[in-house]
């Protein structure tokens, strides 16, 4: 099925909205919570939630593809949920091989490539196989980078590296004062994403949980009062609009930023003219 070919005129009106607004996040990143919630609200047993919770994964995935955005990094299962109650862990494992199972074909058509982050080892046998088959057929795809955070936290990550650097430094390798903030990022798992420009969070909370933390460094931050499941495209179109309507200083001041905009603009416009000329 071909997401481009599948777009109601509404979409695509909608995105091409998005597209005339200026610069998409490269990096979007999702907190996707509040499935729980969502279940007891509805009478039913949490894992409903998490089940329900996957038409929102589908349906953002195609969404962010569709858009134009390059990177979308989604926190599926953090090392601390790993503390929940021994069925819940269970049923939200079922749920991902389910989803790998039934979606990989429809991914890999539709020029997704598949990245992971997280302590992988421990996850189930069967999920770790199919997310290297998964990773290994997408891994020549160059539209949508589709990162699933599993046992991931932000914090293990960053000690991962440390230790790391430790040993290389032990090796002979590299000498402390070549750990530049460069050269530490290259030894994260997110060595090979942006940074993220936008996190959103839904279920209304505001904590960022252990996700990406030092890539969120400059990151803007999204809260949506909605519960995952409830989340679809419309209220990620929102998320994207009110992204590109921020401005965002980088610990500058508002003017500096609005003469670089306009030096940006005027060198975007002169490298048009001269393809034209050259033409
Ligand atoms: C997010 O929903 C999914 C995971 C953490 C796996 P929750 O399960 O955290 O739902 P709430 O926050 O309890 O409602
Ligand atoms: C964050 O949600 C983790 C994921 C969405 C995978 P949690 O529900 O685990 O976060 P806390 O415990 O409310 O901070
Ligand atoms: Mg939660």
């Amino acid at each position: 099925m071909n997401w481009n070919k599948q777009r109601s005129t509404q979409d695509i009106a909608k995105q091409e909205e998005i597209a005339l607004m200026g610069k998409l996040p490269k990096h979007v990143a999702v907190i996707m919570d509040g499935n729980g919630r969502w279940a007891i609200e509805q009478g039913l047993p949490r894992i409903a939630g998490h089940k329900a919770g996957m038409d929102s994964v589908k349906d953002i995935v195609k969404a962010c593809s569709q858009t134009g955005v390059k990177y979308l990094t989604l926190y599926a299962f953090s090392i601390e949920n790993w503390k929940r109650p021994t069925a819940e862990v269970t049923g939200l494992m079922n749920l991902l091989e389910q989803y790998l199972r039934s979606e990989i074909d429809e991914l890999h058509e539709n020029n997704v490539k598949i990245h992971t982050i997280g302590k992988l080892s421990s996850l189930p046998k069967v999920v770790q196989k199919l997310l290297k088959e998964s990773i290994e057929r997408t891994s020549e795809n160059s539209g949508l980078n589709l990162t699933l955070a599993l046992s991931y936290s932000g914090r293990w990550d960053i000690v991962r590296a440390v230790q790391m650097i430790g040993l290389d430094i032990r090796r002979g390798k590299i000498s402390p004062e070549d750990v530049t903030e460069t050269v530490f990022a290259s030894y994260l798992q997110t060595s090979n994403l942006p940074d993220a420009d936008l996190m959103i969070r839904t279920s209304g909370e505001m904590r960022i949980s252990n996700f990406l933390l030092w890539e969120v460094a400059y990151g803007e931050i999204y809260i949506s009062n909605k519960y995952w499941p409830e989340f679809r495209r419309d209220d990620l179109y929102i998320a994207l609009q009110n992204f590109m309507n921020r401005e965002r200083r980088y610990g500058k001041i508002s003017s500096q930023i609005v003469a670089e905009n306009q030096e940006e603009k005027q060198a975007t416009y002169l490298q048009k003219m001269m393809n034209v000329l050259k033409k």
